[in-house]
């Protein structure tokens, strides 16, 4: 690997299907499946996660909580009636399933999966053909692309809610294709009623420098992140919206059902998660 320059994705910083399918290239949904402790990621990845997790432990802990707090939202969502879901970001599949928790609520609920990476969509829809997974679908589009994102939507009726999850997907956004405006075309297009579900890592809880650290090792990867602090993540909701309780929260802290899982340490999580409701 040492000496292969990473894609850079030119000036609008979008790979094409070739960089993703590069093995000798890591990628953000395989370096999370890593960390996470997943089994979809090459030694790229591999590499990179290793390096991560040398200056930033907590990164680990993180996507495993990440992960049961989008399942505690997917299932509040459900119970408050909602049965469309628009998930960008999705990652590499992992159990359980978010369409699978939605559906124990509401059993006709449609999913769309979302992901800049076609490796994810391909696993995905690799996955859905095992078992009858009528009305989910997984589409490659950038978040950094709303309008490309809701045309992909029309498997949704827009004119009623829907629950959008943006799960630890922003971090991949700098600061200057404006994560905060991202949003806001993705809810602008959203339905009275609908629901955002947003986690962000952040380094809030990182020694000095190790966030630092962390941003370089992804450079160097040819991959941008952002970690953020609360009142950064808090400014990405749109205005308009109501911040469910507890507000933005640890992942592990969001509505805890095992309360000796919301005991773990912050500085072993660093992710903040939030629910906020558009009236
Ligand atoms: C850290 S993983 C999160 C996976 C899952 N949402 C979760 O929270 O467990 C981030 C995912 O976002 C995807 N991603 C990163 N930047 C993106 C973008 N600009 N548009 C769409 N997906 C993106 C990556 O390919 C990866 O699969």
């Amino acid at each position: 690997m040492a000496g292969i320059a990473p894609p850079s994705g030119g000036e609008r910083g979008l790979w094409s299907l070739s960089d993703y399918a590069r093995l000798d290239v890591a990628t953000s949904a395989r370096v999370w499946d890593y960390l996470a402790g997943g089994k979809t990621h090459y030694p790229a990845d591999r590499l990179v996660g290793e390096q991560l997790l040398a200056v930033a432990p907590d990164m680990g802990g993180g996507a495993e909580a990440n992960r049961a707090f989008l399942g505690r939202a997917v299932r509040m969502l459900a119970s408050e009636g909602i049965c469309q879901f628009l998930d960008v970001g999705t990652g590499m599949p992992a159990e359980p399933y978010l369409h699978e928790i939605a559906r124990a609520v509401i059993p006709e609920t449609r999913m769309i999966y979302m992901d800049h990476d076609p490796v994810v969509s391909m696993y995905g829809m690799a996955l859905l053909r095992g078992y009858p997974a009528r009305d989910t679908l997984c589409f490659t589009e950038d978040l950094r692309e709303p309008e490309r994102v809701l045309r992909e939507c029309w498997l949704l009726d827009l004119d009623a809610p829907v629950g959008l999850l943006l799960g630890t997907v922003l971090d991949y956004c700098a600061d200057t294709d404006n994560p905060a405006a991202l949003v806001a075309e993705l809810v602008e297009a959203l339905a009275p009623g609908s629901y955002l579900v947003l986690s962000h890592g952040t380094g809030d809880f990182r020694a000095l420098g190790a966030t630092a650290a962390v941003e370089d090792i992804y450079q160097g990867a040819g991959i941008t992140l952002r970690p953020r602090s609360r009142g950064e993540i808090q400014a990405l909701i749109p205005p308009e919206m109501e911040l469910l309780d507890p507000g933005v929260q640890m992942v592990h802290r969001w509505r805890p059902e095992d309360t000796k899982k919301s005991r773990v340490a912050d500085a072993q999580v660093a992710v903040y998660g939030l629910v906020a409701y558009k009236p």
